[in-house]
């Protein structure tokens, strides 16, 4: 009621405001309506609606269903999962490399987490980071749907900026060897300052680590500044692995396997 009666006065100057600024204002409208959708879209109808079809439509503890039913999903809505292309590029890396500390930058609803989960050997651990705290819920709630339990893995609800610097803590105990795989797809525009971040942390084991960016939209000269950094770096320790279209693997070494030492 009180808003009527404080309205009412107000309106021809509100009429006359519109008709002076329709341009400005309809500009406006639609730079906060884009924003509304894109925030809904990134929050919460995107992330709730795949982990509500997710969880109601996969066999619980099956990890080939949760995926299966994702997959599905994506046929009918938007989804922000790397699929079953990009999942496949990435199953062949890590049944080479197979690793045992994995780090990965964008959880989202789980699904690339799982993925990588269903190669670790018993021992093996995944820490994965969610900037967006109810996207983290979400996407740990998925992870032990897929029958995965917490010693094997970890979600750090934080931006990429901030957990890197604290991630030795969450190495322990054997946190001096650092991770040997990292994915990240959370941000390209981040990939460059994540991956001097983890270079500086010493956080990629000196063994051998393949680090992973995903790059979904394809752009030319997507991932141009991680080309450009390794092949600015004077040292021999990092050199280009694999170049998809969707997905560039940067292997980091800096001690030979002993086999290798030794000329075996
Ligand atoms: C493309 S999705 C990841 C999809 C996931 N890898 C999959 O296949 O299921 C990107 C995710 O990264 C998160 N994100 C974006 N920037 C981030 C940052 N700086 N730190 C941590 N997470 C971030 C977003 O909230 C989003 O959930």
């Amino acid at each position: 009621m009180w808003l009527v009666a404080v309205s009412v006065p107000l309106l021809p100057a509100i009429v006359l405001a519109s008709r002076r600024y329709h341009v400005q204002l309809s500009s406006l409208c639609l730079r906060a309506l884009g924003w509304v959708l894109r925030l809904l879209r990134r929050g919460g109808v995107c992330v709730g609606s795949t982990h509500s079809f997710v969880f109601s439509n996969c066999t619980h503890g099956k990890v080939d269903s949760v995926l299966e039913t994702f997959d599905l999903y994506a046929e009918t809505h938007p989804s922000l999962s790397i699929g079953p292309v990009i999942g496949e590029a990435l199953d062949a890396v890590v049944k080479r490399v197979r690793p045992s500390r994995v780090l990965e930058l964008g959880t989202h609803c789980g699904y690339s987490s799982v993925r990588l989960l269903r190669l670790l050997p018993p021992v093996g651990r995944l820490i994965t980071v969610e900037m967006d705290p109810l996207t983290a819920e979400l996407g740990e709630e998925v992870i032990l749907v897929s029958g995965f339990k917490h010693h094997q893995f970890q979600v750090l609800t934080s931006s990429s900026a901030e957990a890197v610097p604290a991630l030795r803590s969450h190495l322990e105990p054997d946190g001096s060897e650092g991770f040997n795989l990292v994915l990240m797809d959370h941000d390209p525009l981040l990939y460059l300052a994540d991956l001097q971040a983890l270079e500086r942390e010493e956080l990629l084991c000196r063994s051998g680590c393949s680090v992973l960016f995903i790059d979904r939209k394809r752009r030319a000269g997507g991932l141009r500044g991680i080309l450009d950094h390794v092949r600015a770096r004077s040292d021999s320790s990092c050199s280009v692995r694999t170049e998809l279209p969707s997905l560039l693997e940067v292997f980091y070494q800096k001690e030979r396997a002993e086999g290798e030492a030794e000329g075996i």
